[in-house]
């Protein structure tokens, strides 16, 4: 088994759409070992999305993951970094196959609905920046 860790970012979630996509993750097989809302603040978004800091689209993107509330999960499954990227779909909404939550709830390369780890090392990172061992059950 691998865990994984994804966001639900500020449209999706001001949308209305967390509920839908937590029904996806369940009906493609996954475990939900995490999860909880939060609102982000910058600073805390900055810290989040470090690796990015020197890429032009850094302040739009911490402004707009810090600009309402959001939902950080870790889930769980066989391949589940794979799988949970496969299910989300291509960063670019617009590039994103039908029936990937992107497709369906994303707005745009910013407002992509989604964040998923791309590998392990980034979902050990990306988990322990939000979660205790003790809130993984
Ligand atoms: P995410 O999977 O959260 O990882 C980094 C995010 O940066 C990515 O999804 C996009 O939402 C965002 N991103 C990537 N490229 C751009 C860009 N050119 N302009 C704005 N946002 C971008």
């Amino acid at each position: 088994m691998e865990r994984t860790f994804g966001i639900i970012k500020p449209n999706a979630f001001a949308d209305g759409n967390s509920g839908k996509i937590i029904s996806r993750i369940y009906e493609e097989g996954f475990k939900i070992v995490g999860l909880k809302k939060l609102y982000l603040s910058k600073v805390e978004a900055e810290g989040f999305y470090y690796v990015h800091k020197d890429r032009p689209f850094f302040d739009e993107l911490t402004e707009f993951m810090s600009s309402g509330p959001c939902v950080v999960m870790v889930l769980e499954a066989e391949n589940a970094i794979q799988k949970w990227r496969d299910l989300m779909g291509a960063t670019n909404p617009a590039e994103a196959a039908e029936g990937t939550l992107r497709k369906e709830f994303g707005a745009s390369l910013g407002e992509n609905a989604t964040h998923g780890s791309d590998a392990p090392e980034t979902a050990a990172f990306e988990i322990g920046y939000f979660f205790s061992g003790l809130e993984l059950l």
